[in-house]
């Protein structure tokens, strides 16, 4: 078993690490504030190569691997968990599928731009009254010449109204259910596709998120994404990946608020000494460090089995399992080392602890991971 990173993920991690906090953190409390996106960030991590980090040469990527692309997630949300899943909903919801089932000329229109930081992507699955089951989708597709029809609407769009390209899935045959799900690519400002209500959200302020509404938006059969009822699957392998840039997110914003925490804990003093030399705080750093030093070599694993093309699935799910219930304890911990002023925002460990909490809901809830851990361990 090999455990080094190599020159060039090491390289990666330097790079984004420089990026995160010299541009990225100045603004970090102010656009949690604000609830405000700033794409001149996007338009620099594309200058670095990030916005297109796994997606090779040819189609405007730099062709580094998926563990290259999860430490760039990692290293961003240790700073800004914002920042972490504009990139990681960008990279592995809207440009992965695609990359994996795009003909040649979406991925031209599409891929190349999205990894060169032109276009924003986005990735609509989840509906007002389809969430965890996602199976149970209203969105259709009606064919009419060398168009589909599209009506309905997706709800909680990470980058929504900032996005350029939005990969939607939509029922073509709603009799079939699951199997008549189509994937399709469709354009901001296309006839009919408008943006809904951006929500207030507890965390991740400065992503974006929003309701997109589609009604009777003509989409040309050119930009349908694989066949007719291909779709769920589409939507499910593109999770298998998205999970574990997600878990990447959480390993980052543990990794952050236990720096925070760290170095808090040498500073402050009570009873005349370091709290950080009493065994309740030191204990709780020990256990904060080791756990996440578990989630990220969960999430390192299943990067580097999709690097390698070996099933990934279910070390996605496992990573964010545990990725995620990792950054809520850390960071709720990382609070309690700040005692009172880890309350205020004095201090960014409450805006870590804020954003934790949607790393055990998006791209399947917790629960969802151990429906698909069990699933698959209980399969015949
Ligand atoms: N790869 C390929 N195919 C898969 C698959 C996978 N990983 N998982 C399921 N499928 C296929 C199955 O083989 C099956 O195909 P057939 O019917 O042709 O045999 C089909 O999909 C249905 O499978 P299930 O019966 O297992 O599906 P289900 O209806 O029971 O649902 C589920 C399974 C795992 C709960 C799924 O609905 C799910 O993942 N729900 C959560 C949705 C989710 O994660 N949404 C995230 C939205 S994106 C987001 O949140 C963005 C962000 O963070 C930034
Ligand atoms: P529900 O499915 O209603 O679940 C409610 C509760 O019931 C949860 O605790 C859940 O775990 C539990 N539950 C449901 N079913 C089961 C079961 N079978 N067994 C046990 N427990 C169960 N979606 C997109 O398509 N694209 C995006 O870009 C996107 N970005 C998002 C960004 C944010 C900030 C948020 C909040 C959500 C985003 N989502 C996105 C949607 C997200 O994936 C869903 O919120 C998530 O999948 C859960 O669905 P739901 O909110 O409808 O909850």
């Amino acid at each position: 078993m090999q455990f080094q990173l190599t020159d060039e993920q090491e390289m990666i991690r330097k790079m984004v690490r420089d990026f995160a906090v010299n541009e990225v953190e100045p603004t970090a409390a102010e656009r949690d504030e604000e609830e405000r996106f700033d794409r001149s960030l996007f338009d620099q991590m594309a200058e670095l190569g990030l916005t297109g980090i796994p997606w090779p040469e040819e189609y405007g990527g730099i062709g580094a691997d998926y563990l290259s692309y999860v430490i760039a997630v990692e290293e961003l949300s240790r700073i800004c968990a914002s920042t972490g899943v504009t990139l990681s909903a960008h990279v592995s919801l809207a440009g992965w599928p695609v990359y994996t089932f795009g003909t040649e000329d979406q991925k031209q229109r599409y891929l190349k731009p999205m990894a060169e930081g032109k276009l924003l992507g986005a990735y609509c699955l989840s509906e007002p009254g389809s969430g965890s089951d996602a199976a149970a989708m209203k969105t259709t597709a009606k064919r009419d010449g060398d168009d589909y029809v599209l009506n309905g609407s997706k709800v909680w769009i990470t980058n929504g109204g900032a996005a350029d390209v939005y990969l939607v899935f939509a029922l073509t045959d709603p009799e079939k259910k699951h199997k008549g799900c189509t994937a399709f690519i469709l354009e901001k400002g296309m006839d009919g596709f408008t943006m809904g209500k951006k929500e207030k959200k507890l965390g991740i302020r400065s992503s974006p998120t929003l309701e997109v509404i589609m009604d009777n938006v003509r989409v040309p059969a050119a930009n349908r994404l694989g066949e007719e009822g291909e779709g769920f699957k589409i939507a499910m392998m593109t999770l298998d990946g998205g999970r574990n840039g997600i878990a990447a997110q959480a390993v980052g914003i543990a990794q952050g608020a236990l720096d925070h925490a760290t170095a808090y804990a040498k500073e402050r003093k009570q009873f005349g000494k370091p709290i950080g030399q009493m065994q309740g705080i030191s204990f709780k750093l020990a256990d904060m460090a080791t756990k996440i030093e578990a989630s990220r070599l969960l999430t390192y694993q299943a990067a580097w089995r999709e690097s390698e093309g070996v099933s990934y699935g279910l070390q996605s799910a496992m990573s964010k399992l545990m990725a995620g219930d990792t950054a809520m304890e850390v960071t709720v911990e990382a609070v309690q080392v700040h005692g009172g002023y880890g309350f205020t925002k004095d201090y960014p460990v409450e805006r870590y602890m804020r954003d934790a909490k949607i790393t055990q809901i998006y791209e399947g809830t917790n629960e969802v991971q151990r429906l698909v851990i069990s699933k698959m361990l209980l399969a015949d």
